[in-house]
């Protein structure tokens, strides 16, 4: 949520920063704006709507600086106007701050300045943290350390979260960065400094980096830098590679990330399996879950947290995991669960699921089963994100960088690692050798089986434009398909705005039966050979209520097509990876349905790709 970029350096640091907002945008795209700082004061531009209405104003004013800030905000306090963009500055002139996160107490802190003779002239709680920091620099005693101590002492007085830069007007080649819940990094060039909420802002000048921790305020030049924590303790920075490539954060030649995305499926669950199966390929193996076989057989109930796709990645995995180890789990959203105070028993291993590894509710649901002393673990994609950091083991999902706010490939690389979660698990259990073996070759075929299925893309495609002015749509499925009708509402409603739901197709003759009609088409998703004949009964019910039908079939069901108004034929695969390839076409119908109605794919209105605020 929100995008920060900073630069200290020899170079000119505005079209670093609009570069960097631009790889940023899908972070939020409410209104953007940067800041430079130079020896005859600040230069800064605002403005409401996309990062490239920004660039327009920076390039036609022939900004300079070579320190500077930039930020993509994505509204929580005030609302969408220039005022309330960032950089905020303070009353006097002397900071200028870009904020990710809330600042909870903001009210007392902004009487306590109003009665000091500070004014305020936005909405937001960023400019009262701004001004904080004018207060403490006031009446700072430490001549040579005045620019990072008033932001620590500020800080030392604030409730909340946030992920911050700030400019100060007297210390031109300086920059000071702090975070607490919302992710920072600073990338180490040469002879300069960059600082982003996230790697792929950087990633083209740097792979060098340091993920700032919670609490942690760091104080950059061009050539050097210093972490202190807010209780005034000095920090050892660790520097890491990134693995990602200045590619993996471009379009290349699809026309949105999310097709792009969509299309390096195959690819994402290759790499989401290299190196992860034993010799004997019997099971998977990982090397981050820091719990030995023995641990893991006292384990007796699993706990699932997540939001969003991810959080139908859970369902998925309840399945999985339940049917081949027989583990008993279940799923809550990390927002509910952290609130909830659910009653569970020692053995229960908790586990977050989260693409960004950032998600608010995620990790503060982590942070809660922690807290109480259950083991956790989780599935992340973002290395060094917070959650694979504060949790005490976890898995990579490996498949890079994702871009489109709607997720994709993440979400069926996190099915595939619950798979083979659920080798894992099943094979140190009651899983036998032969069974074992089975798994394991069905999820080596499990790229190419994907690969085909995209191979289908035109015939999707003509499909989705069929259906692409209906303002209602049900997606249906049974059993471990049901998580997949609600990824394909999800999915629609998110990039479309067409109103979708998701239902298990024997439950929907309970209630959401009442809006069958012509004007509600249903999508089947009905792969499973045992249970075909009951969908074909529910399918039966829809068009005898006349309405449209799309369904998704496995191989050797070609014949359905004389049922249905349109029929997708999909490789039968193993039960366990059905769930995934019937993911591929809800994908595809959401992804051309909103290309038709010439939607916003990869920013859709209001979404932002990771959300950092509760
Ligand atoms: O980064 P996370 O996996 O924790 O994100 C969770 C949700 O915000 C995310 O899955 C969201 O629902 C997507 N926009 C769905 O396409």
């Amino acid at each position: 949520m929100c995008g920060i970029i900073g630069y200290v350096g020899d170079r000119g640091a505005v079209q670093i920063l609009l570069e960097g907002l631009t790889r940023l945008e899908y972070r939020g795209y409410d209104s953007a704006g940067i800041a430079t700082v130079m020896n005859t004061g600040f230069q800064v531009v605002r403005r409401v709507g996309r990062v490239s209405n920004l660039a327009h104003t920076v390039n036609e004013l022939h900004l300079g600086g070579h320190t500077g800030i930039g930020h993509t905000r994505w509204a929580t306090h005030g609302a969408v106007s220039e005022k309330n963009a960032h950089p905020q500055q303070s009353t006097h002139g002397l900071f200028n701050i870009v904020h990710n996160g809330v600042i909870e107490n903001y009210i007392p802190i902004k009487s306590f300045l109003l009665k000091h003779g500070f004014k305020f002239s936005s909405d937001t709680d960023t400019e009262v943290l701004c001004n904080l920091i004018e207060y403490h620099y006031n009446k700072e005693k430490d001549r040579e350390n005045r620019f990072v101590k008033s932001v620590q002492k500020a800080l030392f007085h604030v409730r909340g979260t946030y992920g911050l830069a700030v400019l100060c007007k007297e210390c031109p080649e300086e920059l000071v960065v702090a975070r607490k819940s919302s992710p920072l990094l600073i990338g180490i060039g040469d002879n300069e400094i960059f600082v982003a909420s996230d790697a792929s802002a950087i990633v083209q000048h740097t792979r060098s980096v340091v993920y700032l921790n919670d609490g942690e305020v760091a104080h950059l030049t061009k050539d050097d830098f210093s972490i202190i924590t807010l209780g005034n303790d000095n920090v050892h920075a660790v520097t890491c590679e990134l693995d990602w490539q200045v590619e993996d954060t471009d379009k290349g030649p699809y026309e949105h990330f999310m097709l792009k995305e969509i299309f390096e499926q195959p690819v994402a669950l290759e790499n989401a399996m290299r190196g992860r199966f034993s010799d004997d390929y019997s099971t998977a193996r990982f090397g981050g879950l820091r719990m030995s076989a023995h641990e893991l057989r006292q384990v007796d109930r699993i706990l699932l947290c997540a939001c969003g796709s991810a959080w139908i990645a859970c369902l998925e995995a309840e399945y999985l995991i339940e049917r081949y180890a027989r583990i008993p789990v279940e799923v809550e959203y990390s927002s509910e669960f952290r609130y909830r105070n659910a009653p569970l028993d020692k053995n229960t291993l908790v586990f977050i699921i989260s693409q960004s590894g950032e998600t608010i509710d995620s990790l503060a649901a982590l942070q809660e089963a922690k807290r109480k002393g259950f083991r956790t673990l989780a599935i992340t994609n973002v290395i060094g994100s917070s959650i694979a950091r504060e949790s005490e083991g976890g898995i990579y999902q490996h498949s890079g960088p994702e871009i489109g706010v709607a997720s994709t490939k993440s979400f069926t690389a996190q099915i595939c690692v619950a798979a083979m979660l659920a080798l894992y698990f099943g094979r140190i259990r009651d899983m036998s050798f032969d069974d074992g073996i089975r798994f394991v070759e069905a999820l080596r075929m499990l790229p190419d089986a994907v690969k085909k299925t995209l191979s289908q893309s035109d015939n999707i495609k003509k499909i989705a434009e069929k259906y692409a002015e209906y303002t209602d749509m049900l997606f249906l499925g049974r059993q471990s398909l049901f998580p997949i009708a609600l990824e394909g509402a999800l999915k629609l409603k998110e990039i479309s705005y067409i109103h979708s739901e998701g239902y298990p197709a024997a439950e929907m003759k309970h209630g959401p039966i009442a809006l069958i009609s012509e004007k509600c088409p249903c999508m089947f998703l009905a792969t499973q050979e045992h249970i075909l004949q009951k969908n074909i009964s529910n399918i039966q019910e829809v068009r005898s209520r006349h309405a449209p039908v799309i369904a998704v079939v496995a191989d050797g069901h070609e014949s359905m097509r004389d049922m249905v108004d349109d029929l997708i034929v999909v490789p039968d695969v193993h039960p366990a990876l059905q769930p995934i390839i019937a993911t591929i076409p809800v994908q595809l119908l959401a992804y051309y349905i909103a290309k038709s109605r010439g939607c916003d794919i990869d920013k859709p209105r209001n979404l932002a790709k990771s959300v950092t605020v509760e």
